[in-house]
């Protein structure tokens, strides 16, 4: 039973692309092809599940080919590098438009809400037939059944929402595991991020809503869940009668049938010690928390609007560890932000060494027009940056390389993921802690959790034999 009304205009919607994709399909004597090309981060991903859901319904037929009649790019706008690669895709999407002329183009995500950027496609990228953003992605079936009967380039892009529509077709990619939004945006505003801008502000959905869209996929087959928001922490403020981001969790794990919860992202400067004590006494939450450092250096930390101190964040991690000893904590750290120095960089590597990350994404900073750090006095030269950033990820590369190291020889539980591409007699299973492990096994097992010895260390993934 569906009872938002826009989900239900946007299921008539869907109706009327169908029958636009059935007289294609009659007119060109095969099925309509489509292609929907994720850039960034997992709310991304979710979000191109929900694109692909639609067209699907609708009759589209997947493929992997850029050639596709109805090529969709979910964009990423976080760093200015995300951005670049769409322009230089774009460019080779115009050559095989000119060979197929029913090929339509599509862009949206986070790159095309910003204004600057749909000027540009306007100018100069008219064969990109639809631009839309992120406030009314669940508009896109709308959009597709204007697009096919107008023959001008459509532009929608909503600079804030206060709707949130679930409830439309999706397509997973993965049977056995899911993303679910728990909300949307983000409040912080730390300096150099373009998320605030682009995502709007924090929304979060109703927990009941979440609990019953879980409780559905479990019965669809889903073991694993993903609970994705920019800051999870700080889930249900502004909601009357919610509960807080734990409480939330505990709902999740009453859920029978359920073996898994990750979530992704936390805000150190909102991890509560409830979270703490709910992940410990947990059998379902895993081992593993993705808690973004950023930067080492207090001083940094401040210009950046973190509202946490390298203290603070290590004492954290000495809580996290006390409770939990095994758990794999992973980072995200930018360096060359401006005004950064050399005693500020070796402050995040000895970060790195006391915190002992199990992994971490290590970016240069890019410099995000609108945002608070581009108008920063001393951005760090292009050479200085370098050589900061290779100090950097070699700590971190060398700290991962130990520290995963640690489970040689154990038996652990995996959730059977896929068949390893270099050898099908392989499959690929994720632990608890986000580890990979390679292991002799058939695809039957795909979805299913099995005790894994680990035999031998790779460097960042593990052998190993299944013992059940
Ligand atoms: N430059 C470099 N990295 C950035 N991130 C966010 N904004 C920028 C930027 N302007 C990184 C942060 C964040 C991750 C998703 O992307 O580390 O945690
Ligand atoms: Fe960007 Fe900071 Fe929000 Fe993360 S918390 S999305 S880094 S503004």
């Amino acid at each position: 039973m569906i009872h938002n009304e826009e989900a239900l205009k946007q299921l008539e919607y869907i109706e009327l692309l169908k029958e636009i994709v059935k007289e294609k399909e009659d007119e060109l004597k095969r099925k309509l092809t489509c292609q929907v090309t994720t850039f960034g981060c997992q709310m991304n991903a979710r979000d191109s599940e929900k694109l692909l859901g639609i067209l699907l319904d609708a009759g589209f037929v997947e493929t992997e080919e850029d050639d596709a009649d109805f090529v969709i790019y979910n964009t990423c706008t976080v760093r200015d590098n995300a951005n670049q690669r769409v322009y230089g895709r774009l460019g080779a999407l115009k050559s095989h438009k000119k060979k197929n002329k029913n090929m339509k183009i599509a862009l949206c995500g986070c790159m095309t809400q910003e204004p600057s950027v749909v000027e540009k496609l306007k100018a100069s990228y008219s064969f990109v037939d639809l631009i839309f953003g992120t406030h009314n992605i669940f508009a896109f079936a709308e959009y597709c059944v204007r697009m096919y009967s107008e023959n001008k380039q459509i532009v929608e892009v909503w600079d804030k929402t206060d709707k949130i529509v679930e409830e439309l077709p999706v397509a997973r990619k993965y049977s056995f595991k899911s993303g679910i939004n728990i909300m949307f945006g983000c409040n912080n505003f730390c300096t150099y991020c373009i998320v605030p801008y682009v995502r709007g502000r924090e929304r979060s959905r109703r927990s009941d809503e979440i609990v019953a869209e879980i409780e559905n996929l479990v019965k669809d087959g889903v073991v694993e869940v993903m609970l994705l928001g920019q800051n999870v922490n700080s889930y249900g403020n502004g909601l009357d009668n919610e509960v807080s981001f734990p409480e939330l969790l505990k709902k999740v794990e009453k859920i029978e049938g359920l073996e898994r919860i990750r979530f992704m992202t936390s805000h150190p400067k909102d991890l509560s010690d409830e979270l703490i004590k709910v992940m410990a006494e947990s059998k379902k939450i895993c081992r593993h928390i993705h808690l973004p450092l950023q930067s080492g250096s207090s001083e940094v930390l401040r210009r950046m609007n973190r509202r946490y101190t390298k203290e603070h964040y290590l004492e954290l991690v000495d809580k996290i560890r006390a409770a939990m000893p095994d758990i794999a904590i992973t980072t995200d750290i930018i360096v060359g932000f401006p005004g950064e120095t050399y005693e500020d960089v070796l402050e995040t590597v000895d970060v790195i060494k006391k915190a002992q990350f199990d992994n971490a994404f290590t970016f240069i900073y890019s410099k995000r027009t609108g945002t608070p750090a581009a108008a920063m006095e001393d951005q760090v030269d292009e050479e200085t940056v370098k050589k900061h950033f290779d100090l950097v990820l070699s700590t971190v590369q060398e700290m991962a390389r130990t520290r995963t190291r640690r489970f040689e020889g154990r038996e652990v539980t995996v959730l059977c993921e896929g068949i390893n591409e270099q050898d099908d007699s392989y499959l690929d299973g994720r632990m608890s802690e986000n580890t990979i492990v390679h292991f002799k096994g058939d695809k039957s097992l795909i979805g299913t959790l099995k005790k894994v010895k680990l035999t031998d260390f790779h460097g960042f993934y593990y052998d190993g034999e299944i013992v059940d």
